[in-house]
């Protein structure tokens, strides 16, 4: 027991995954695991991530979870409001269609699909503008880990949207830790690098906002059933962002139950 007064949070991100059918079939998995297991309401924060076509069947399908889950989106656009923006989904349409939480930020994004800095942190804004609540990620690379850069990185992504977020809109923030050399590779970070830079993370977000101490913290990056109980242990880990491993119900629910049951 860490004694954190924070309410842990998993979430799954199922990224470009799965085909329709197979994604129905592991909400019915997870309601199942979750009805059949003592996860107590209150006691984890439970989400999960699909893409966005999928959104609205996600939801809808968990409506009866007996233990809530909450539908996340992955991106967002870095436009706001509606007009002609062929292929953008704005915060003001997520919001209008009840998705309440977003994936900010995602190193796939920033890598892949060139979200710098300044998009993320237009992203962050106009999210915070429509009410949502942002799961926002950062993580360093492995050649950066390897310089002795770690620190800074993290620390430089969140300074980049501390200027456009306000001391009490970060009570609608939760951060993720995903170090980029532990996404998919299935090398987690050690629990104690793990918490170290949890730890640091924290420091600067009490130097920023009265909600730092509260904010949940929470680290991705190949984690799994079996490495969910030390992670959990660590004071500054309130919860996970899982890939591969949330894409199956019973390592998923294995997963939010170390959490539910570490705090
Ligand atoms: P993996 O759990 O597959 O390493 O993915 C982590 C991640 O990127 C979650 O957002």
């Amino acid at each position: 027991m860490s004694g954190s007064t924070i309410t842990p949070w998993v979430v799954g991100n199922w990224k470009m995954n799965p085909m329709q059918a197979n994604a129905q079939q592991l909400i019915i998995d997870l309601k199942q695991q979750l009805k059949a297991g003592d996860i107590l309401a209150g006691t984890c924060r439970i989400g999960v991530a699909p893409v966005s076509i999928a959104l609205l069947t996600t939801k809808a399908q968990l409506e009866d979870a007996t233990v809530e889950v909450m539908t996340v989106a992955q991106d967002v656009s870095r436009v706001a409001g509606t007009g002609a923006y062929t292929g953008e989904v704005s915060a003001e349409l997520l919001k209008d269609s009840q998705i309440d939480y977003v994936l900010i930020g995602h190193s796939e994004r920033r890598e892949i699909f060139a979200d710098t800095a300044s998009v993320v942190a237009e992203k962050v804004k106009n999210a915070l503008s429509a009410g949502l609540h942002i799961i926002y990620c950062v993580g360093e690379s492995l050649e950066q880990r390897e310089a002795g850069q770690a620190e800074q990185v993290v620390l430089q992504q969140i300074c980049d949207i501390s200027v456009v977020v306000n001391a009490e809109q970060w009570s609608n923030i939760t951060v993720a830790y995903e170090p980029i050399w532990a996404i998919g590779t299935g090398k987690t970070a050690s629990p104690e690098d793990a918490q170290s830079m949890h730890a640091k993370i924290r420091q600067g977000l009490t130097q920023i906002t009265p909600f730092g101490a509260n904010t949940a913290i929470l680290y991705g990056g190949s984690v799994k059933a079996e490495n969910a109980v030390e992670l959990a242990a660590c004071p500054d880990i309130n919860g996970a962002l899982v890939g591969g491993a949330s894409l199956n119900a019973e390592s998923f629910y294995q997963i939010a139950h170390a959490f539910a049951q570490s705090k």
